[in-house]
């Protein structure tokens, strides 16, 4: 058996397929991300019987619900992130059964001892603390817990991103959490890695001969990661103003599908074996810095338009935002990954709030054939593989192929995988999927502690450059692909968007 299949089948901690008993201690559970992904994720664990006797949710925030009106918002949530087919009366009373409530403040070190007496008993079950709060409130709730004697040596924390604002931040949170959890019991979040689409990219480029000898300079040309949201900043209006676009999707999920996408093969399917591929590539990123920082990136913010067909306020008018507020909510940029593999192969990245569609996709562009034998401009367009991400998951591989006729007439046709089409099986939602990995102690699919130091390393510089700059975010309408200055940035090197004419 390989290392993976070992891996797959154990979890790296020795552990069997199915969760042992835990218990989910859920800060911020009244929050958007519990009751958006969480708290759904939980009843489809529930609903497949893979939550194991014995275990329980403690959901916890500062609002002073009983638990029957902690379940009522979550029913209420339900009615919109719960596709009406999944429910049933049957799930819901298993599901009602694991959960509990408990006021508790994270700050507040006496309400940590009504938790620890309602896990009294308890300490052979694996213990989850799912941090779904501020940044600057992990340090609090760690230290509190561990004051209040609720960290087992089976307890694992849960950091859910941007972890800080910056390095520094991020380091002195990730020392302080450090002093109480060891490395491997510290879950750092990122949802993107959860996706089934993501887990694809892997199974795509590790497990076929087919890509890997073209997976190279000289053969690909350019490579393009585009996460479009349809959404503005809903109501995260103030959380949103002072992380931005480049803090809040680049500086995780943008640059772990980059290093997806760049890695070398990993010895195994281990946890520390892919984490440290990861990082390599995060190391190897060229630094963007100084006068780079105006070249090499574009900001923008939108501005009043139009989102699927109805009017859009822009970002300033947005509840919670500053009228004068200079954060971006669009970034695309060029990265470059110094090393043997990928030298002068340019990694381009967008990403943005009120863009036309809600699209994640990356796009691997091959070089043109050496020597062209058949006439006209189609004849000589290059192949590309488009990896798309969601909504719907899909592989294509755009080749070039002759139109019936008398002509030899080349014409680009797809040869296309519809996951949806493929395979009938549903797939776990991301944090469905993390919450099962964590119950099961499996780290691959989370941040390791230099992986992050990495990836902040890069992007201060380029908040560093935007700050010192008296220019501000460039507007674009919402509604569209962002300023023009994004379509520049690529076309300057002889490209184009994918999709973009
Ligand atoms: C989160 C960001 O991490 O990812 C949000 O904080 C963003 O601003 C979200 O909307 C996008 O996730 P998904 O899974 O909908 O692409």
């Amino acid at each position: 058996m390989s290392h993976y299949h070992r891996d797959m089948a154990r979890g790296p901690d020795g552990n069997s397929d199915k969760p042992e008993p835990f218990d989910i201690l859920l800060f911020g559970a009244t929050g958007d991300l519990a009751m958006s992904k969480l708290m759904r994720g939980i009843y489809r664990r529930v609903s497949a019987g893979q939550i194991p006797e014995g275990s329980k949710v403690f959901a916890l925030a500062r609002s002073n619900l009983t638990r029957e009106q902690y379940l009522e918002r979550v029913r209420e949530s339900f009615r919109t992130v719960l596709p009406a087919n999944e429910f049933s009366q049957q799930q819901w009373d298993a599901f009602a059964r694991v959960i509990d409530y408990l006021p508790v403040d994270a700050t507040v070190r006496e309400h940590f001892d009504a938790l620890a007496r309602a896990l009294a008993g308890r300490e052979g079950n694996v213990r989850v603390v799912f941090l779904s709060l501020a940044p600057k409130l992990f340090t609090a709730a760690c230290a509190n817990l561990a004051a209040a004697g609720i960290v087992t040596p089976k307890t694992r924390v849960v950091l859910e991103k941007p972890l800080g604002q910056d390095r520094r931040s991020s380091d002195e949170i990730n020392r302080l959490v450090g002093s109480i959890f060891s490395e491997n019991q510290i879950f750092r979040i990122d949802h993107y890695l959860g996706k089934e689409a993501v887990q694809n990219l892997l199974a795509l480029r590790f497990g076929n001969l087919l890509f890997e000898p073209l997976w190279r300079r000289g053969r690909i040309s350019h490579v393009q990661i585009t996460v479009g949201e349809q959404v503005g900043v809903e109501e995260r209006g103030e959380f949103y103003d002072q992380t931005g676009a480049l803090r809040d999707m680049v500086q995780s999920h943008l640059l772990q599908l980059l290093c997806i996408i760049a890695m070398e093969p990993p010895v195994s399917g281990d946890a520390d074996c892919v984490r440290d591929e990861k990082l390599k590539v995060l190391r190897a990123l060229r630094p963007i810095e100084g006068a780079d920082v105006e070249v090499k990136t574009v900001r923008g913010q939108y501005r009043a338009g139009a989102s699927g067909g109805k009017p859009v306020r822009g970002y300033l008018e947005e509840d919670g935002v500053p009228r004068d507020s200079r954060t971006e909510t669009f970034v695309a940029l060029k990265a470059e990954v110094d090393n043997w593999r990928w030298a002068g192969v340019p990694f381009y990245l967008r990403t943005g709030k009120r863009m036309p569609e809600r699209i994640a996709e990356i796009v691997v562009s091959f070089e043109k054939v050496p020597h062209p034998i058949f006439d006209g401009e189609r004849a000589h367009r290059p192949n590309r593989l488009i990896i798309r991400l969601q909504p719907d998951e899909s592989i294509t591989l755009c080749i070039l192929a002759k139109t019936p006729g008398e002509l030899m007439r080349l014409k680009t046709v797809d040869l296309g995988l519809h996951f949806a089409d493929t395979f009938k099986e549903r797939s776990l939602d991301a944090y469905e999927r993390l919450i099962t990995d964590v119950a099961k102690g499996n780290l691959r699919l989370f941040m390791r502690r230099d992986e992050l130091d990495a990836a902040w390393a890069w992007i201060d510089p380029i908040r560093e450059g935007w700050l010192q700059s008296d220019e501000p975010p460039k507007p674009y309408i919402a509604g569209t692909w962002g300023p023009a200055a994004s379509s520049a940035l690529i076309s300057r090197d002889g490209f184009t968007w994918h999709g973009e004419v």
